[in-house]
C-alpha cells in the first residue's frame, strides 16, 4: 500500500505536539496562507486567458510600477485575511503603503488578533509577462494585543522574533517552503486533489556551492568589496572550486530555492546612491533569512546578520547577502576589509 501523503494540515497539527502550549492558531494561519497560494497559482496558470497581465498604470509606495497580478495578488492575501478567525490583526505588504489592520473591531477602535502578517504577495512580478517564475513571501510576527490604537511602531520587529516564515514558489510545480523555527519543510500542490503535500522534510543548505547569483549589470555601482568578492568568485582556480556558474532569474525566490538544494549565494548589494540595496527587509530579506538560517545557512547585510536589525519603518530595505555559510562569510571577509 501507497503511503498516506502528510498534507500541509497534518504535518503543522503534528509538529504542534513540539509546542506544549500551542493552541492550533498557527495551523489555521498556515491553513489560509495555502488557500491565498492556491488561488493565486490558479490565477498565473490562466495568465493570457483572463486579463491579469500587464502594468495597471499605478506605482506603488516602493516607486515601483505595479503589476495586474501584484495587484492581484495582493487582494487575495487581503481577501483570505480580512475578519478571518480574528488571529491576525495586521497586514504589511509591499503594495499597500500603510499597514491594513484587519482584525475584527473591538471596542474604542481598537483590533483583535495576536498576529502580524508581512507579505510580499508577488516577488519578480516582471518575470510574469514572459511566463518566467515568480514568488510569494510571508512572515509571521506575534504583536502585544493592543492597549491603544495600533500603530505602525508595534510592528517594527527583528527577523529573529519571527513566529514563522516562507515563500511560494510558483514554477513547473508550486512548491510551499515554511519553517516555524524547527527546521525547513518543502510541500508541493497536487492540484488534483487541492493539497499542500509533504515533498522534502527538514532541507539543509549546503555549507558551500558552486553558484552567485546577482544582477551584475550593476557591477559599477557595488561597493569595492562587493566587487571584489564577485571577481574573486568568477576567477579560475579549480582547487577553490572557481570560477562559480551564474544563475540570476529576477525573481529573489526562485534564486534562494535553488541555493536551499545546491548552496551558493545570492546578492543584492547596496548601490552608489542607494546605501540599502533593493530589498525589502520585513518581507523579503527577513523571511527568507530564516528560513536559510534554519536550514544551515547565513544571511547578512555584508556588515551586519540580516535577523538582527530593528527596523524604522516597515517598508525599509536592507543590502542583502544570502546563502551557504561559506559563501556569505567570504562575501563579509570582502565587505568588511579582511581580505
Ligand atoms: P518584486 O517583484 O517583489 O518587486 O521583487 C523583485 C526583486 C527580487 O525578486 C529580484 O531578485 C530583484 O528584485 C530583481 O531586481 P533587478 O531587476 O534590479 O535585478
Ligand atoms: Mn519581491
Ligand atoms: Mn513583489
Amino acid at each position: 500500500m501507497e503511503p498516506q501523503p502528510i498534507t500541509l494540515t497534518r504535518h503543522i497539527l503534528e509538529k504542534q505536539a513540539d509546542h506544549p502550549d500551542a493552541t492550533g492558531e498557527f495551523s489555521i494561519i498556515m491553513a489560509q496562507i495555502a488557500l491565498a497560494a492556491k488561488i493565486i497559482a490558479r490565477n498565473m496558470s490562466l495568465a493570457g486567458l483572463i486579463d491579469v497581465l500587464g502594468k495597471t498604470g499605478e506605482t506603488n509606495v516602493q516607486g515601483e510600477s505595479v503589476q495586474k497580478l501584484d495587484k492581484k495578488a495582493n487582494d487575495t492575501f487581503v481577501r483570505v485575511f480580512e475578519y478571518h478567525g480574528g488571529l491576525v490583526r495586521s497586514l504589511v505588504s509591499e503594495e499597500m503603503d500603510k499597514p491594513l489592520f484587519v482584525g475584527p473591531p473591538l471596542s474604542g477602535g481598537r483590533r483583535q488578533g495576536k498576529y502580524a502578517l508581512f507579505f510580499d504577495p508577488l516577488d519578480g512580478s516582471s518575470n510574469v509577462d514572459c511566463n518566467f517564475t515568480v514568488g510569494s513571501i510571508f512572515s509571521i510576527h506575534r504583536v502585544a494585543e493592543p492597549s491603544t490604537l495600533d500603530s505602525e511602531v508595534n510592528l517594527l520587529k527583528t527577523g529573529a522574533e519571527q513566529v514563522a516564515a516562507g515563500y511560494l514558489l510558483y514554477g513547473p510545480s508550486t512548491v510551499l517552503v515554511y519553517s516555524y523555527g524547527k527546521g525547513v519543510h518543502q510541500f508541493t500542490l497536487d492540484p488534483g486533489i487541492g493539497e499542500f503535500v509533504l515533498s522534502a522534510p527538514h532541507l539543509q543548505i549546503p555549507s558551500r556551492g558552486k553558484v552567485y547569483s546577482v544582477n551584475e549589470g550593476n557591477y559599477d555601482k557595488w561597493p569595492a568589496g562587493t566587487q571584489r568578492f564577485v571577481d574573486y568568485l568568477t576567477e579560475k582556480d579549480p582547487a577553490t572550486g572557481r570560477p562559480y556558474s551564474g544563475r540570476y532569474s529576477g525573481c529573489l525566490v526562485a534564486d534562494v530555492h535553488r541555493l536551499l538544494s545546491s548552496g551558493g549565494v545570492y546578492l543584492y548589494p547596496a548601490e552608489t546612491g542607494k546605501a540599502d540595496g533593493k530589498l525589502r527587509l520585513m518581507y523579503e530579506a527577513a523571511p527568507l533569512a530564516f528560513i536559510v538560517e534554519q536550514a544551515g545557512g547565513n544571511a547578512s547585510t555584508g556588515m551586519q546578520r540580516i535577523m538582527d536589525i530593528r527596523p524604522e519603518t516597515v517598508h525599509q530595505r536592507v543590502p542583502l547577502i544570502i546563502g551557504s555559510r561559506e559563501e556569505v562569510k567570504l562575501a563579509e571577509d570582502f565587505i568588511q576589509g579582511r581580505r
